[in-house]
């Protein structure tokens, strides 16, 4: 059994477009996340990083290549038992939370854990898992009425909730402070620390510097990083 959580190989991915060729947003990806591996990627505006993300996270199918999470290629499943293995396997965590306005912080964590368990049960490790992220105190709040901090927080363990081991992350401290970015930071970190792995797109030096390898993509293509000791 290999540690391997993500091998991506020769990944492509054109969008077409009404006007002319298509463009060329993934070029041949190739790219290796371990169990503990947090990963910070950089690059240019409309580089193809988000398009990326998609692609792993089985949410837009690529043009060629290949994806595997666990050994499993998502794109060879049904489009419901795809559902079903990224609920399970990738949690994702952007720029701008996407909780549910109208539910609380405890809801919102409870609505992305997999079904499968007594409400009950869904609840405590819900509450355990807020506990943990420094939010048990605000379970009853909605989004509107936490921080910005807090609601990133919150996006990160809902990400989590259903045992995703892999988490994609786009910009995640764009629209936080530097001492709630630091938070989060330590946060994803410490997932990666436990066993997981973390992807995560970044524009943000402090962010960047905080992940345990970096690499730099221009063009759809995944180049050397720069001032970096990572060789990976
Ligand atoms: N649905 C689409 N149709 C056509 N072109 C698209 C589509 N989505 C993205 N693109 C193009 O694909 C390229 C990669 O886009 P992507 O969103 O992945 O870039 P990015 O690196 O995430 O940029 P940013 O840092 O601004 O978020 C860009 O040139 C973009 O214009
Ligand atoms: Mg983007």
């Amino acid at each position: 059994m290999t540690d391997a959580l993500l091998q991506i190989s020769a990944l492509e991915k054109r969008y077409p477009t009404k006007w002319g060729g298509p463009v060329l947003a993934l070029c041949g990806i190739d790219l290796t996340l371990r169990r503990g591996d947090f990963l910070a990627l950089r690059g240019p505006s409309g580089c193809g990083k988000t398009t990326l993300l998609h692609c792993v996270g089985a949410l837009l199918r690529p043009d060629g290549g290949k994806v595997l999470i666990d050994g499993i290629d998502p794109y060879a499943l049904g489009s419901s038992a795809r559902s079903a293995f990224r609920a399970a396997k990738v949690g994702f965590v952007f720029q701008n939370f996407h909780l549910v306005p109208y539910l609380s912080v405890l809801d919102n964590v409870m609505l992305c854990a997999l079904a499968g368990g007594p409400r009950s049960h869904l609840e405590t490790q819900a509450r355990d898992l807020l506990e943990k992220f420094r939010l048990s105190h605000r379970l009853r709040h909605r989004p509107s009425e936490l921080s910005v901090g807090e609601q990133q927080r919150v996006a990160l363990v809902r990400a989590v909730a259903g045992g995703a081991k892999l988490i994609l992350a786009d910009e995640p401290t764009g629209n936080l402070d530097a001492e709630n970015g630091g938070i989060l930071l330590d946060q994803l970190a410490a997932f990666a620390a436990d066993g997981g792995a973390v992807l995560m797109v970044t524009h943000d030096p402090a962010a960047s510097d905080r992940a345990g390898h970096r690499r730099n993509m221009q063009d759809g293509r995944l180049t050397a990083a720069t001032n970096d000791s990572d060789a990976n």
